[in-house]
């Protein structure tokens, strides 16, 4: 982790649109509290789907799909927290998000769970319909991951169709600025606990690895090393 509090955000959102504009005023409400905040386009990237291999459940090294994912989960690992944005997109998360949690979360992250304790946000774009399912199948991710999640009061829901009507959803708006605000209370909380405790790890790991059927001194350390380049 850097001496500047980060934040990094994944905006699953196919144009430069309303998951952008939300993305930016987050970020403006990031850096006025002296927090980096860094956005990572899926769009932008290179991301391919899962693979025909089906041999996630019993491979101990990362996945082979060669693209610029493991790159973005070491954007994550680096980071104090992480908000997972996307679009909704026939009633659930967009494509591209829904392939990122597919490829990060199967091909790298279940390994070590190298986001524990990394404060959570999530953001969704809709024009009406189904926010609440992405929502709850995002915060399901940040909590398979172990984040610790900030709560916004009512969901960080933007409502929008076109390209800028997001900025007419105060109430949306609203939501996001308190759950960014929390993010980065929690954010400043946890780093003083660790200058005052002297301890890098926050809680007790317990375990690395929560699969059945692949012993958990299976994961090696390097493997995720390897992972997170
Ligand atoms: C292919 C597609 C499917 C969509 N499906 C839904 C949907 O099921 N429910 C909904 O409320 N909005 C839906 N929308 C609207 C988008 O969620 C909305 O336009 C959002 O603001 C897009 O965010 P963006 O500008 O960041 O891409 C859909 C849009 C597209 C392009």
């Amino acid at each position: 982790m850097t001496a500047i509090p980060k934040i990094v955000a994944i905006n699953g959102s196919e144009r430069d649109g309303n998951t952008a504009y939300v993305l930016r005023y987050a970020a403006k409400i990031a850096e006025a509290r002296g927090v980096e905040f860094d956005t990572v386009d899926l769009r932008a990237i290179r991301m391919g789907p899962c693979g025909p291999c089906g041999d996630c459940n019993r491979r101990t090294v990362p996945c082979v799909v060669d693209d610029d994912v493991p790159a973005v989960v070491e954007r994550m690992a680096a980071a104090d927290g992480v908000i997972y944005a996307t679009p909704v997109h026939g009633f659930a998360a967009g494509a591209l998000m829904q392939t990122f949690i597919e490829r990060s979360g199967v091909g790298y992250l279940r390994f070590t769970r190298p986001l524990t304790n990394k404060v959570g946000g999530v953001i969704v774009l809709a024009r009406r319909y189904s926010a609440s399912v992405a929502y709850q199948q995002l915060t399901a991710n940040l909590l398979l991951n172990r984040m610790i999640l900030a709560g916004s009061g009512f969901p960080a829901e933007v409502h929008a169709l076109h390209v800028g009507e997001a900025a007419d959803d105060e109430e949306g708006l609203i939501n996001v600025r308190r759950m960014v605000d929390r993010m980065i209370d929690m954010i400043e909380v946890l780093r003083e606990y660790r200058a005052l405790g002297g301890r890098a790890e926050l809680l007790a790991p317990r375990e690395r690895n929560e699969r059945l059927g692949l012993p958990v001194e299976n994961f090696a350390d390097e493997a995720v090393g390897h992972a997170l380049g």
